[in-house]
């Protein structure tokens, strides 16, 4: 395939960024997106051009780390990660627009690669469980109903991508949140903490700068994982659970 790549280039957070447009030619259809990345990157290394900084870790779309904006949506034409993204979804010929997440909670480091730790600091807000140390627990000591263990094997599918963001319009990160939230007030061992995880991890969210949800679903429709907007409507009920049980105290 012989394509022509207009890529985002910016030195840092505080320079102005700007589109380079480069040829690529010989590129297999089954090379993956990165594979790609990877080709131009050598071309540029030859011609003593600095190569295009992305950020990549895993590449079987489970670290959340590749992300890129591609010809208008989060991670591509598909609903994978970047790194699960084929050559052969796209045509001989094409021109593809490449830029980094635009969300004001991820500045650009560099380049393609933006600063997602906004997302650390709401885990590290509430996004935990105490347990007691020692001998592992008995095989079925804890039962947990069919319908909560799925819905909760649903929500951690969330691999913290952050493409929701980058989708909505509000740059929210209410998807990401409420999965979160939603796969620990689930389960027994995410009860000790549950009044008070939602209330530090939505003040969090909102202290790092995401905007808020008005429903448009792209979120979700745009979500490697397929996360359901119904985790955000669990989100809502914890809070409000939370801040009526402060009400009450
Ligand atoms: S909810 Fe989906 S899009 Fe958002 S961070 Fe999690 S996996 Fe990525
Ligand atoms: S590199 Fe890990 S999900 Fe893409």
């Amino acid at each position: 395939m012989n394509l022509t790549l207009d890529v985002w280039r910016q030195k840092n957070r505080n320079t102005e960024g700007r589109f380079e447009t480069y040829q690529l030619s010989g590129i297999s259809p089954d090379m993956s997106f990165l594979e790609m990345f990877d080709v131009l990157n050598g071309q540029l290394i030859d011609a003593g051009k600095e190569p295009v900084t992305f950020d990549h870790d895993c590449r079987e779309g489970i670290c959340g780390s590749c992300a890129m904006y591609i010809n208008g949506r989060p991670h591509g034409p598909k609903q994978v990660t970047t790194c699960q993204l084929h050559m052969r979804s796209f045509s001989d010929g094409d021109t593809i627009v490449v830029e980094p997440w635009r969300a004001a909670a991820f500045p650009v480091l560099k380049d393609l690669a933006v600063d997602r730790t906004a997302f650390d600091r709401i885990i590290s807000a509430g996004g935990y469980v105490s347990v007691n140390t020692g001998n592992a627990q008995d095989a079925n000591s804890l039962p947990i109903p069919k319908d909560h263990a799925d819905d909760a094997f649903m929500a951690a599918a969330c691999i913290g991508c952050g493409a929701c963001v980058a989708a909505c319009k509000n740059a929210s990160a209410m998807l990401f949140t409420s999965a979160k939230i939603a796969q620990l007030s689930l389960l027994p061992q995410g009860q000790v903490e549950r009044r008070v995880r939602a209330e530090k991890m939505v003040a969090q969210m909102d202290e790092e700068g995401f905007g808020a949800c008005t429903n448009t679903g792209a979120c979700s429709a745009e979500c490697p994982k397929g996360i359901s907007m119904t985790n955000i409507a669990r989100m809502n009920r914890e809070y409000y659970g939370a801040s009526l049980s402060s009400t009450n105290a």
